[in-house]
């Protein structure tokens, strides 16, 4: 890795204003969405209105007063994802991720979105990832199992999986420690212009103050960290622009860090609440890819996405206008009874012959979904490695997924052997 040091990040200025605090509010308490869904399938694939409307949680103040509906089941998604002349990106996400994180992939449509996105595909190659794999992941997870692997019980979630994709985002970019705690705060606190907070705004530019100068540095004296390796990866002779490289830095803790986190706590709840499944994981590894899916199918720690119809189109049988901006049920996807049978069950050993839409399809389908199945796969192992004889805290309160869009418990305390 560089040795060059990382620019000051600034706080923000009121320094009381705690964004953890403030985006639980915009997840609501929502158990369990999925009877709600089930409900409006049942009447039809299209449903008028935005999907946060049908859960008591704060709207987005970004899209208020458009005309939006929200889009369920597998088919009727296939058709969406897969047909980006007619439901595009860039007008769907210029009001909300375009200001919280500016000229991303996202807010992008072919050909400048096919044109950018090989260039990052072949930044986060399979084989690149594999790498970091042993570099950067393994020594996270270690470090942070040293915490608490002497005590014979812990919270997997405080403990464990609400830091290591985070942390493994520092030691990609090489944010010291010091400045950690500013850089998740300011990560979270970008998104909450959707809700009207203008810390979104102060944080969007001071990490983008942040991330050009670092950008600058690197660029001086590059080095193996990811900055570099971002902004000298090419596809025939083209790089990334600077301010495609800097909305990408500032998206990469939500992106990468926010679902990661919660596919490893929902994956790790799932077989710690099926205990038989569990023995079966840790007696036969080769079973972890199954059980990965098999998680993000049950409970996508990403129920929505959004695109724009960019022309009149029918979809289940209902027009639905040009002009109209479309929430994207991927949940209802990954709970479709005419594709996976009985889907509130979890059960790794489910055929497996449909792919689930966590990390949705098409020309946008999730960049990081190698490294996600990589950082996965790496703490689900040194978990079954090296906490014996895990199980529940039968003691403690059992854990709870909640949340309209990202789901996750808050906790999973478990036992296991002090070592
Ligand atoms: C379990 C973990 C993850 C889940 C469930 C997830 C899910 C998703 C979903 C649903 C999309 C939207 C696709 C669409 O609207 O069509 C997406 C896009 C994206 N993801 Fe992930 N993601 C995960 C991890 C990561 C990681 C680790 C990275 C870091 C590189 C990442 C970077 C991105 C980017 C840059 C996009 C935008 C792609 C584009 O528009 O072309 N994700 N992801």
């Amino acid at each position: 890795m560089s040795t060059a040091l990382a620019p000051r990040l600034e706080d923000l200025e009121d320094k009381s204003f705690d964004p953890f605090e403030v985006e639980k509010l915009s997840h609501g308490r929502v158990l369990d969405p999925y009877p709600t869904i089930r409900k409006l399938m049942a009447k039809s694939m299209v449903h008028k209105g935005p999907y946060r409307e049908l859960f008591d949680v704060v709207p987005n103040v970004q899209m208020a007063g458009l005309p939006q509906y929200t889009i369920f089941g597998y088919d009727t998604l296939q058709k969406v994802l897969l047909d980006p002349e007619t439901y595009t990106n860039a007008e769907a996400f210029r009001r909300t991720l375009g200001v919280s994180f500016g000229h991303t992939v996202t807010v992008m449509d072919p050909p400048e979105h096919t044109r950018f996105r090989r260039i990052f595909q072949r930044a986060f190659l399979p084989q690149v990832v594999a790498k970091w794999g042993e570099t950067v992941v393994d020594p996270v997870v270690n470090d942070l199992m040293e915490g608490f692997i002497h005590r014979g019980e812990a919270d997997l979630i405080e403990e464990f999986t609400h830091h290591y994709p985070f942390q493994v985002i520092y030691r990609q970019l090489e944010i010291g420690p010091e400045q950690a705690p500013i850089f998740h705060k300011l990560a979270i606190a970008q998104l909450l212009s959707s809700i009207g907070k203008p810390q979104g705004d102060e944080a969007t530019r001071k990490l983008g103050a942040f991330f050009a100068e670092f950008l600058e540095l690197r660029r001086a004296s590059p080095g193996t960290d990811l900055i570099s390796h971002l902004a000298t990866v090419e596809v025939d002779g083209e790089r990334l622009p600077d301010d495609v490289l800097i909305s990408f830095l500032r998206q990469l803790m939500n992106a990468g860090g926010d679902t990661t986190f919660r596919g490893t706590s929902v994956l790790l709840t799932g077989l710690l609440t099926h205990p038989e499944q569990l023995a079966a994981v840790k007696a036969d590894r080769s079973l972890i890819p199954q059980a990965i899916e098999e998680a993000l199918r049950w409970e996508g720690p990403v129920l929505t996405s959004q695109r724009y119809a960019a022309k009149d189109s029918v979809l289940d049988g209902v027009k639905v206008p040009a002009g109209s901006y479309l929430d994207i049920a991927l949940g209802s996807a990954n709970r479709d009874p005419s594709k996976f049978p009985d889907p509130d069950r979890f059960d790794i050993f489910r055929d497996r012959t449909v792919r689930n839409m966590a990390f949705a399809a098409g020309p946008h389908v999730c960049i990081g979904q190698h490294l996600a199945r990589v950082e996965m796969t790496r703490a689900l192992n040194a978990i079954l490695d090296r906490l014996e004889n895990l199980r529940l805290d039968t003691d403690k309160p059992p854990p709870v997924i909640y949340g309209q869009n990202l789901r996750c418990p808050d906790h999973l305390y478990v036992r296991f052997d002090p070592s």
